[in-house]
């Protein structure tokens, strides 16, 4: 397998996400970083990306720079990875993508729901092109079992689906107006992080988990979303019914203002036959209630989870986690690029999921606005 020539937009220096990309693009070497666009500012970007060995003429001023010369060059990149924030995302993945370079983003898919058709029509228009969507928490091995087993049926028809993701970004401190900018910075701004804050941050890997789980498609919802204050205006709170194609019920809540919540994402699915229910926070067990049992702990790569194994790297009781698991994304997007057998299945999250979630999004902010059910 050829190792991928990989370049980078955004994930500049002090960026959340940038190194998480950076490592989990190095874990099993299938790539090598040759290019990038890491800031707006080129200063930091140049000094940035020469001080992780990527030649100073390949750090570029933006993005179409990056495209057109990497096009243009013998050995141009292969891939692009974008870790910008939401609001650029659909803009700079459609000029790759008509550019036939594969694409990895970083969630949300896109800013909002017009933005996400737009895109997915772009992606879909282009057959020769792999388009990945890091939506990292699918690919921890517990939750890669936990979709085999609703796959196998071992939890019977899905029942009640309820999944949270709780956080607190002010970190315990009293947040003002005034101080609100540093904090949140452009999260504040719709333009920026899109049409809504805690659903395309957090609330969008709730719902793809959901999905991506028990492979099922919400129909429609009542959300309730909250701003941060009446002076502090961005939203930061959303908690949502949702009724599932197969008539599953479920319930989400995902917030930035939960004090004393730690990256809390929980998933509980409940079934005719039995529950499951996985916590990131101590991701290597997926507890299994069958219905007519006992409880069980499962763990990764041990005894009945081998399904596990296939997206896991350490022995069981070892600690493995995020930088893995998001490791896993990049490690099937190479596979799928490098891949002659188009009917080899891969577990990376896709464009249509992502679409899936835009609609989500698009119709929380429509039903809190009118305070009512709407399809989606
Ligand atoms: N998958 C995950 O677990 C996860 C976690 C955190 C953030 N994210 C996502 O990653 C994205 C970035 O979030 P973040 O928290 O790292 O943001 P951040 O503000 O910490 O970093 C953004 C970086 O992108 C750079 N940048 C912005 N626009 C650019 C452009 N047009 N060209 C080049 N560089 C540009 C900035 O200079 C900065 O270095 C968002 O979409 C966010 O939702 C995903």
């Amino acid at each position: 397998m050829k190792r991928l020539k990989l370049g980078i937009i955004g994930g500049g220096p002090g960026s959340w996400i940038g190194h998480v990309h950076r490592i989990a693009s190095r874990f099993d070497d299938k790539y090598e970083i040759v290019a990038g666009v890491f800031s707006r500012n080129y200063k930091i970007n140049q000094s940035f990306g020469t001080s992780i060995g990527i030649k100073k003429n390949r750090c570029y001023k933006n993005y179409k720079d990056l495209c057109y010369s990497e096009k243009k060059i013998k050995n141009g990149i292969d891939v692009v990875s974008i870790m910008t924030p939401p609001g650029s995302h659909q803009e700079i993945a459609e000029l790759f993508i008509k550019n036939n370079i594969h694409v990895i983003s970083d969630k949300p898919f896109a800013g909002s729901l017009p933005q996400a058709k737009k895109l997915y029509k772009t992606i879909k228009s282009n057959k020769k092109i792999v388009y990945g969507l890091t939506h990292n928490y699918s690919a921890y091995p517990m939750v890669r079992h936990a979709k085999k087993l609703v796959e196998d049926k071992k939890l019977g028809n899905i029942e009640y689906i309820n999944v949270e993701y709780v956080q607190d970004w002010s970190n315990g401190k009293k947040v003002t107006p005034g101080s609100a900018k540093k904090i949140f910075k452009w999260k504040l701004d719709k333009k920026i992080a899109g049409v809504s804050t805690v659903l395309n941050e957090i609330g969008s890997h709730a719902y793809h988990l959901c999905n991506y789980i028990t492979g099922l498609k919400g129909k429609s919802l009542f959300a309730d979303i909250k701003q941060y204050s009446k002076k502090i205006k961005f939203d930061t709170n959303a908690q949502v019914f949702i009724n599932y194609e197969n008539g599953a019920k479920g319930l989400f809540w995902a917030s930035t203002t939960a004090k004393g919540g730690v990256y809390g994402l929980r998933i509980r699915i409940f079934g005719s036959m039995g529950s499951l229910e996985w916590v990131q926070n101590d991701p290597n067990y997926l507890k299994y209630n069958a219905a007519n049992g006992a409880t069980k702990v499962l763990e990764r790569g041990f005894n009945e989870s081998g399904f596990s194994k296939n997206f896991s790297r350490i022995k069981y009781g070892h600690p493995e986690g995020y930088l893995s698991a998001f490791s896993n994304l990049y490690k099937e997007i190479a596979s799928k690029i490098n891949s002659k057998n188009s009917k080899k299945r891969f577990y990376f999250p896709t464009a249509y999921e992502g679409l899936l979630t835009a609609r989500f999004i698009d119709g929380c902010v429509k039903s809190s606005f009118k305070k009512k059910w709407v399809a989606f």
